[in-house]
Order: structure tokens, then C-alpha cells, then sequence
């Protein structure tokens, strides 16, 4: 009896249906999962997890969940395992570091430039400017190892080899920067040399205009956080090769390179993208490199402290379709903190074709990006190019990927041509945690595809719409799958039905782990 499935389904289930449901008085709402609250950098103890005391009264599991939920701050428990939260904005920086704003005047004023890409319009190319402004404060070795200490929550930044710990360090120095608001912020542009189709270089064959080149000011002042993001019209200015070519008679993506006024720390190359033609839309952690989001040991260690490692031959795959696929429009669209953003970038830009980039944006004032980050972005480049065609791409880590790659084929007709998902449950034995494929249930197998290495990608027609992989057997349930010991199977039978945004999921399907000796 203790050993099998369904007693523990029976004793655990109530409290997962019970947590996403309105919330019982003695726990607090369940943040969404891609924000929680800004941690308290004087408070070194991992934050304890309300729902836990709901769980830990289960018999037989409190010991085993205060290991595990323990250990880990709420976003683990919390179902969505993402190292990159909690990061500290604005006056929190300043006054964990004991800095005025008088010790940073003589700092020089940094510029994160996230490339961008413009859309053709009756006024002309739209180019969206996107970022941050910040300073760098100058923070002694030892108060970085101290900060980077907060974020390595199970092991220190002295366990961890030179070269980590010079990347943890690096990483915290780009997380503890005071942004900048309530600047005015200048862009000079000018037309990018394109560089070649492989992956160090900029990709598919996005070509040189012969003019562009141009000054332009942010309209407004950066928010409280230091953001900017808006779209402005390019002027159709000359330079010596003739103009801008318009988009509504070309189908070449145009480079411009956008560098930030005032300090060499800006530089992005941002991209004109015409109206028809095929965008990819590609995820980062778990499908271009290798994060082990699921792994909370190794996740912690390859967001923090390893180099970026590319996942497998993806790098061959991107630059396939970079070569052969004519005006291919790539675009990096990640849910990791802005702070962040320039590990990415800098990754990205040496393995895989060159494209513009979203990352999650510090200001969450907006509610449609308070409630979802991805949908957020997705539907502003899905709504700023309602005639391209999009490819998907990510794994099946992500909660919110599974729920909002499918949304967007019913939301943005004709616009999905292929969804593709990395199964790290199925590759991975220490991917515990479920995926809900339930979102796929009205979706032509030919339009997706569950895939397990890179080399399933190889040799799809996806121009023509050739999205599924006939030899990958998909095993689909259309419902929430991938607990271990095939307990999805009764999910779909319909005795079980584990809500994955329920707060406890994650945490269940550790509990299963250990109660089946698997982890
Ligand atoms: C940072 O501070 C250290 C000592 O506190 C000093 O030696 C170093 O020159 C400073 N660096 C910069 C760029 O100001
Ligand atoms: C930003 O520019 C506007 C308009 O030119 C000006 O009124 C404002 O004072 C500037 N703000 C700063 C901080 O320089
Ligand atoms: C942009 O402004 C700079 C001064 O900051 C000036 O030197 C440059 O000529 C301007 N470029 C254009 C295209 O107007
Ligand atoms: C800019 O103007 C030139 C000359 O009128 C024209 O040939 C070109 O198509 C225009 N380009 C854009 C982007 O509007
Ligand atoms: C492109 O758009 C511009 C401005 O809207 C228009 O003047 C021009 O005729 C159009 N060119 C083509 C090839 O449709
Ligand atoms: C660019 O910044 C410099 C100071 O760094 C300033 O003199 C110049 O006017 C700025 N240019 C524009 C176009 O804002
Ligand atoms: C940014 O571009 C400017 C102008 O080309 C260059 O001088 C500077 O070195 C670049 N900065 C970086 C970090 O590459
Ligand atoms: C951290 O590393 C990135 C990528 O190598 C680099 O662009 C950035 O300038 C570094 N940041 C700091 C604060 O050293
Ligand atoms: C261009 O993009 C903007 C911003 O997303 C959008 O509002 C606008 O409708 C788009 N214009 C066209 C013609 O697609
Ligand atoms: C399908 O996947 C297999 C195994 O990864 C691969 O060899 C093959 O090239 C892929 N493409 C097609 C169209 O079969
Ligand atoms: C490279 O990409 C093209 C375009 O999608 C595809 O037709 C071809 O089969 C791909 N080649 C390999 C080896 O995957
Ligand atoms: C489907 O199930 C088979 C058998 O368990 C497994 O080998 C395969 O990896 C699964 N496919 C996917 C895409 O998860």
C-alpha cells in the first residue's frame, strides 16, 4: 500500500487541487510563477514556503518536504524552477551597498541596448528601442562573494572553482547595477555590414542599406527602473550606397546598427524585418544551452557559475536554417531577467545566428506582463507582424511555454507554422517535473512536434510547413504528463489531474521521486 502510486496520489492530490483554486485564508494567493516577491537582501535565510505547512501536514512527508522546500527558496516550491528571480531594482541596490547617490556620480552612465527589430508601416520602418540605463557601482571582491553567496543557495562561492567564480561574480556585478531613471536617452544609427550566415555572425542573410544613418532620442525619460522600451519611425534618410530599401518592396532583412550616445557600452545591431516571410521565435535555457532548469542543483550552478555550454548540435541546426532558409528572421525571446540579459546576448552571438532579443522587463506595471511575461512578448512580435509566419521553439520545462505556444495558433490565426519542444522528461531522468500537453488537443500533428535531440529537426521542409518528424514517436496525452513511473497515464485517464500552476506541483513530483527511489 505505502509503496504504490495511487495512495500517495490519494493522500497528496486534494492539497494540489486545492492550491491554484481560491486561496484558503492561511495561504497567501499563489504569485504567479514567474514573479515573486523581491527578496529582502538583509535576509540570508531562504524565504520559507507558505504552502509547505500545507503539505508538511501530510503524514509521512513533513521530514522529506523540509529537505527539499527547504533548502530551495519559494520559487522552486513554487513550481517553476528559475534561478534568475528575486533580483534586487533601484534604492535596494544602492542601500545593500552602503552607496550614495553622490558616490556613483563620478561613475560613468552604462547602457544595456537590447536589439531590436522594426516593422513597415505608413510612416515607414518602426524601430523598437529597448533597455536600460544604469550604473556600474564599484563593488570590492569580497561584497561580491558575499552578494553571490545569497544567490548560491546550497553551496558557496568558495566551493567553486576560479573560473566560476569569476562568472558568479561577474553574474552579480550585472544584477547589483543602479538604474538609472528619468534620463534622456540618444541613439545614433547607421547601417550594420552584414556579416556572413554562420553563428558568430549576424545570420541569414540580413543585408547592408545603403543610408539610415541617423540620431534618434528616446520620446520621454527612462521609467523609475532605467527602462525604455518603444517603437519610433526611422527617418528615410541618404547615405553614400541610396537610402533604406521600404519594406513593402523588398523581402531582405535590413541591419542597423543602434549605438546609445554617450558611452561605448550600448552597441546593438537591430534588424528591419518586411512585413511576409518566416520568424523564429527560439527560446534559451534547455534548448539552445544546457541549464538543467528541472535540476535545481545543476541549474543553480549553470545559470550562476558555469560557462554557457550550447545544448548538443543545436548550433548546427540554427545555422542549417540560418544558410539555406532565404530571409530567415531569428529572435531570442528568453523570460530571464533584463539583468542578465548581456550573458545571454554574449552566448547567443557567439554560437547562433544573430537576431534581435527580448528578455523579461524590469518594469511589471503593465498588468498583461505582470500576469505573463512570455504571452506578453509573444503577442507584441506576433502583433507587430500579423503577416509573418512564426516557428516556436523552447522545452517542455516551462510552464508557461506549454500553455502559451499553442494559445498563440488559435489567438493569431495562420500565424504558427511549427511548434517545437525539447522533452527533457523524456531525455532527462532528473527532469521530475510534470508538462501539460493539454493546449496541443486541437493542433494538427503536423504543425508540432515533441522531439528528443537536435537531430530530429534535421532534414524538416519547415518553409513548407513540414513541422513533424515522422520517426519521434510523440506519446502525447493532451493532458499533464511526465511524472515518473507513468502516474500521467491515470492523469489521462482522467483519476488524476495534477494542476501544474498548482504551488505544490514541483514539489510533488520531488515527493514522488523520493517515495519511488528514483532521485
Ligand atoms: C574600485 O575600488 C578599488 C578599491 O576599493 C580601487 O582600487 C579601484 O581602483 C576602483 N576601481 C574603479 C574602476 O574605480
Ligand atoms: C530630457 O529632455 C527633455 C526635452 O528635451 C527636457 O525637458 C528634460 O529636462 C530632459 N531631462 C533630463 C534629465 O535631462
Ligand atoms: C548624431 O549626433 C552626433 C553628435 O552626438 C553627430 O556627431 C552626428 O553627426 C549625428 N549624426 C547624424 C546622422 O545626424
Ligand atoms: C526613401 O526615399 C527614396 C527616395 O524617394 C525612395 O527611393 C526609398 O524607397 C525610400 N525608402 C524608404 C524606406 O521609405
Ligand atoms: C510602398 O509604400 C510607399 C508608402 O506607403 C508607397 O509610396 C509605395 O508606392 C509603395 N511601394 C510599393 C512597391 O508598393
Ligand atoms: C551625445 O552625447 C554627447 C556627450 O557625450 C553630447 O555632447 C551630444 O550632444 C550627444 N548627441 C546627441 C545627438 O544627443
Ligand atoms: C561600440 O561602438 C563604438 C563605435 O563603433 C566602439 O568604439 C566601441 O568600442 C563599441 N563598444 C563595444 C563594447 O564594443
Ligand atoms: C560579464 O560578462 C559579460 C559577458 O561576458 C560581459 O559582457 C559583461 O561586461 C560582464 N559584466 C561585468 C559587470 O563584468
Ligand atoms: C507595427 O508594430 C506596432 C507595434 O507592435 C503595431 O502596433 C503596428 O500595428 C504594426 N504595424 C503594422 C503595419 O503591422
Ligand atoms: C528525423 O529524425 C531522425 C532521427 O533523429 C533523423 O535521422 C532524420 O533526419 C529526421 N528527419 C526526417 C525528415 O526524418
Ligand atoms: C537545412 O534546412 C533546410 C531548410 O529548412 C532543410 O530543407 C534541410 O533539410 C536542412 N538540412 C538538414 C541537414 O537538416
Ligand atoms: C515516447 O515514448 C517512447 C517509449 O517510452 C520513448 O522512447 C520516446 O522517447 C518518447 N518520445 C518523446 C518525444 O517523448
Amino acid at each position: 500500500m505505502l509503496n504504490s502510486p495511487s495512495f500517495f496520489l490519494a493522500l497528496a492530490l486534494p492539497v494540489a487541487f486545492a492550491a491554484p483554486a481560491p486561496a484558503p485564508a492561511a495561504v497567501a494567493p499563489a504569485p504567479h510563477p514567474m514573479i515573486t516577491a523581491r527578496a529582502s537582501l538583509t535576509d540570508r535565510t531562504p524565504s520559507r514556503v507558505q504552502e509547505r505547512d500545507v503539505l508538511s501536514s501530510i503524514e509521512g512527508l513533513g521530514s522529506y518536504l523540509t529537505s527539499v522546500l527547504g533548502t530551495y527558496p519559494s520559487y522552486i516550491a513554487s513550481g517553476v524552477p528559475n534561478f534568475f528571480q528575486d533580483f534586487p531594482t533601484g534604492s535596494d541596490v544602492a542601500s545593500s551597498l552602503g552607496i550614495s547617490s553622490s558616490d556613483l556620480t563620478a561613475t560613468p552612465t552604462q547602457a544595456l541596448n537590447i536589439p531590436g527589430y522594426a516593422n513597415w508601416t505608413d510612416q515607414g520602418w518602426n524601430l523598437r528601442f529597448r533597455g536600460n540605463i544604469y550604473k556600474q557601482p564599484n563593488i570590492s571582491e569580497s561584497k561580491l562573494n558575499d552578494l553571490a553567496n545569497v544567490f548560491l543557495v546550497g553551496t558557496s562561492i568558495e566551493a567553486l572553482p576560479p573560473a566560476q567564480q569569476t562568472q558568479a561574480r561577474n553574474l552579480t556585478a550585472e544584477i547589483f547595477v543602479v538604474q538609472q531613471g528619468n534620463v534622456n536617452v540618444t541613439f545614433n544609427l547607421e547601417p550594420a555590414a552584414s556579416q556572413g550566415t554562420d553563428g558568430t555572425s549576424g545570420g541569414s542573410n540580413a543585408i547592408t542599406p545603403g543610408g539610415g544613418a541617423q540620431n534618434i532620442t528616446i520620446v520621454g525619460e527612462t521609467t523609475v527602473e532605467g527602462d525604455f522600451d518603444q517603437f519610433i519611425p526611422l527617418a528615410n534618410v541618404s547615405g553614400p550606397g541610396g537610402y533604406l530599401l521600404p519594406g513593402n518592396d523588398t523581402t531582405s532583412i535590413q541591419r542597423v546598427n543602434v549605438y546609445t550616445n554617450g558611452t561605448d557600452t550600448g552597441n546593438a545591431t537591430s534588424y528591419l524585418v518586411p512585413p511576409a516571410g518566416l520568424t523564429i521565435i527560439s527560446d534559451i535555457d534547455d534548448i539552445l544551452r544546457i541549464t538543467k532548469i528541472y535540476e535545481p542543483e545543476e541549474g543553480l550552478l549553470n545559470s550562476f557559475a558555469r560557462a554557457f555550454t550550447p545544448w548538443m548540435n543545436m548550433p548546427d541546426i540554427y545555422a542549417n536554417w540560418s544558410n539555406s532558409i532565404p530571409d530567415f528572421h531569428f529572435h531570442y525571446l528568453t523570460t530571464t531577467p533584463e539583468q542578465v540579459t548581456r550573458n545571454y546576448m554574449d552566448f547567443i552571438y557567439k554560437t547562433y545566428p544573430g537576431g534581435s532579443f527580448d528578455t523579461r522587463p524590469l518594469n511589471f506595471s503593465d498588468v498583461s506582463a505582470t500576469l505573463s511575461i512570455r504571452k506578453f512578448l509573444l503577442e507584441k512580435i506576433f502583433q507587430t507582424y500579423p503577416q509573418r509566419k512564426f516557428i516556436l521553439i523552447a522545452d517542455t520545462s516551462n510552464s508557461d511555454v506549454m500553455k502559451d505556444y499553442p494559445a498563440m495558433v488559435t489567438e493569431f490565426p495562420g500565424q504558427v507554422q511549427c511548434i517545437f519542444l525539447r522533452n527533457t522528461s523524456a531525455t532527462d531522468s532528473g527532469d521530475k517535473f510534470p508538462y501539460d500537453t493539454s493546449g496541443f488537443k486541437n493542433i494538427s500533428q503536423n504543425q508540432y512536434m515533441f522531439f528528443l535531440v537536435p537531430d530530429d529537426l534535421t532534414n524538416l521542409d519547415i518553409v513548407n510547413g513540414q513541422c513533424y518528424n515522422a520517426t519521434i514517436k510523440q506519446n502525447v496525452t493532451f493532458s499533464e504528463q511526465g511524472l515518473p513511473f507513468g502516474l500521467s497515464k491515470k492523469s489521462a485517464a482522467g483519476r488524476v489531474s495534477v494542476g501544474w500552476n498548482g504551488v505544490m506541483t514541483a514539489g510533488l513530483a520531488m515527493v514522488f521521486g523520493v517515495l519511488f527511489g528514483v532521485l
